[in-house]
């Protein structure tokens, strides 16, 4: 059973969501996106992910003032009771290119650090996924569950790659490693749907070095109300280290894969 508080968290987040993914749509199409880069130069930022982010930001902490903010593109606010974890648009390659993934992520969490709520919306095809804890998780109002594959090799993998040159190559012989183990891998371009897409049975498995909260917070709820696996290699919540998720038949399979190396 999903609280009232609950509840009222996920509307606020629905509506921050919905008003940012309008603005993301608005602005992809014929405006000057004044790209930078960050952490090396694949790594872009524009001025919608900014801008976004305070649309966001000013949509919660309005209606909440007192709750803690953690956003990719702002410094944290902390608070001793809720936080907002918020990635405006995760996938900014794929919405710079116009490649059709990208979402806006926003989870809150208490002040246990237990996540409450998690919200992805898939921009492009306006599809909202979501989650309460012990509430189940939701595509656009419909219940949805992970797969039941029961095989790594019967498994439909999917993972990302850092914008770290040297982390990168190191990414590449694990996919060569995984490759002739699984059906097939997939590198969509966004973490957080990455996570849905499992979460609706779309994947069985996900893996990712080098996340961030604003990544996979929101995400990892919808996986695991969906009856999912999601963890690090050495604790059960994901982690910079690394981000494991899978369906439970292959979750364990995938794991001990990826342990090796
Ligand atoms: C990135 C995406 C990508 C993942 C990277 C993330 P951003 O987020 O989620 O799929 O592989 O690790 O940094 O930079 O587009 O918000
Ligand atoms: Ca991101
Ligand atoms: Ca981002």
């Amino acid at each position: 059973m999903t609280n009232p508080i609950t509840y009222e968290l996920l509307n606020l987040a629905q509506r921050a969501g919905a008003q940012a993914a309008d603005y993301i749509r608005q602005s992809r199409y014929g405006h000057d996106l004044e790209i930078q880069t960050k952490s090396s130069p694949t790594d872009m930022v524009t001025k919608v992910d900014k801008e976004t982010e305070i649309i966001i930001k000013e949509t919660l902490l309005g209606a909440r003032p007192h709750d803690g903010f953690i956003g990719e593109e702002s410094d944290e606010i902390t608070s001793s009771e809720i936080t907002w974890v918020v990635d405006p648009i995760d996938g900014t390659t794929n919405f710079v290119y116009g490649f059709p993934v990208f979402a806006v992520s926003i989870a809150a969490r208490d002040g246990l650090g237990h996540t409450l709520v998690g919200l992805v919306i898939d921009v492009y095809h306006d599809d909202y996924f979501y989650a309460t804890l012990d509430g189940g998780s939701f595509l656009n109002n419909r219940s949805i569950a992970v797969s039941n594959t029961n095989s790594l090799s019967q498994a439909l993998i999917s993972t990302g790659f850092s914008y770290d040159k040297t982390t990168r190559i190191s990414q590449a012989k694990t996919v060569a490693r995984l490759i002739g183990e699984v059906r097939d891998i997939r590198r969509a371009g966004a973490a957080s749907l990455d996570l849905c897409y499992l979460a609706a049975a779309r994947t069985d498995g996900y893996y990712e070095v080098g996340l961030w909260p604003w990544d996979y917070e929101a995400g990892t709820l919808i996986v695991r109300e969906a009856g999912g696996v999601v963890s690090s290699l050495t604790s059960d919540q994901p982690s910079q280290e690394l981000t494991i998720a899978g369906n439970p038949n292959i979750y364990k399979e995938l794991r001990e894969l990826l342990l090796v190396g």
